[in-house]
């Protein structure tokens, strides 16, 4: 190895460290507080950075030089924490929408992960397309602000939301009713590992979702042909744990989205393995 060559390992090997440490300085910080949600400024702020620097590393390239071995604790914590301020966070702005006298599509652009979200189901709609046609989406982990099911009604299908979150369901009812979705999208207080699955259906499980592999066994065994489910990868394992994947002998990978800095979630979409390729 040429001594340049060297030194640039070298200099890669010092800023993964570098990251290393700031993920750990994050990871203690949002632990020292105790209210997650919105109306703690500290939370907003140790989080946006967390999202911007793990974007930054992620699509910079500098992910593979990451000691991750170092960050075992952060990457169980930091996901959990994570998870409960992004319930939190849509609580929070679905009461602040449904305050509000009028609710449309454009009124929601106040919303700080908005464009997130548009860029996800971009990216979303088309692979699931083909095998979605003509079902209705059940979107698992739907949770108080669906933003995935709004766009998706926008896109023409009729979606069913499941949550066993009680708020959570109360809030994206009324905030759907305020945007005039509510012929298009039905709200379901159920766990997502029992709902009554249909052929008629095609699954999008949430990142959040608690029992995958429950989830998966269930919908094998009601013959589901084909779902979608969001993954983390990389950096971004610090802010969503990584999916399971389902027994090879009962679902096929058949795609997934690509990442990017606008949207942290993978997408993969399974085929029934029985149905074959
Ligand atoms: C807040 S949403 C976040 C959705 C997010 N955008 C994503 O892709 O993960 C996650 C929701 O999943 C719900 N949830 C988690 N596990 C569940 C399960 N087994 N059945 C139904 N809802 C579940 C939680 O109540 C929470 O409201």
């Amino acid at each position: 190895m040429s001594s340049t060559q060297a030194h640039s390992t070298q200099q890669f090997l010092t800023q993964g460290l570098e990251h290393a440490e700031k993920i750990r300085t994050l990871c203690s910080e949002i632990e020292q507080e105790t209210d997650l949600s919105p109306h703690n400024p500290n939370v907003n702020r140790i989080l946006s950075s967390l999202v911007t620097y793990l974007s930054h590393i992620e699509n910079c390239g500098e992910c593979s030089y990451m000691p991750f071995e170092t960050l075992t604790k952060e990457a169980i914590k930091l996901p959990k924490l994570c998870g409960e301020a992004e319930c939190m966070m849509e609580k929070f702005w679905a009461a602040h929408f449904i305050s509000k006298k009028q609710v449309t599509q454009e009124t929601l652009k106040e919303f700080w992960y908005y464009n997130n979200y548009k860029a996800l189901w971009d990216l979303e709609k088309d692979l699931i397309e083909t095998s979605a046609k003509d079902k209705t989406l059940v979107f698992l982990g739907s949770g108080a602000m669906p933003f995935t099911a709004y766009f998706a009604a926008w896109s023409g299908y009729n979606v069913i939301c499941i949550d066993f979150d009680k708020e959570a369901c109360a809030l994206s009812k009324s905030l759907i009713q305020k945007l005039g979705l509510d012929e298009k999208i039905q709200v379901i207080q159920h766990d997502a590992t029992t709902f009554a699955f249909t052929k008629e259906h095609f699954v999008i499980c949430a990142s959040l979702i608690e029992g995958k592999e429950n989830l998966y066994k269930a919908l094998f065994e009601r013959g589901i042909e084909n779902f979608a489910v969001r993954d983390a990868e990389g950096a971004y394992k610090f802010l969503y744990a990584p999916s399971p994947r389902p027994a090879l002998d009962t679902y096929i990978e058949m795609a997934q989205t690509v990442p990017n800095e606008q949207c942290i979630n993978t997408l993969r979409l399974f085929k029934h393995a029985d149905l074959g390729e």
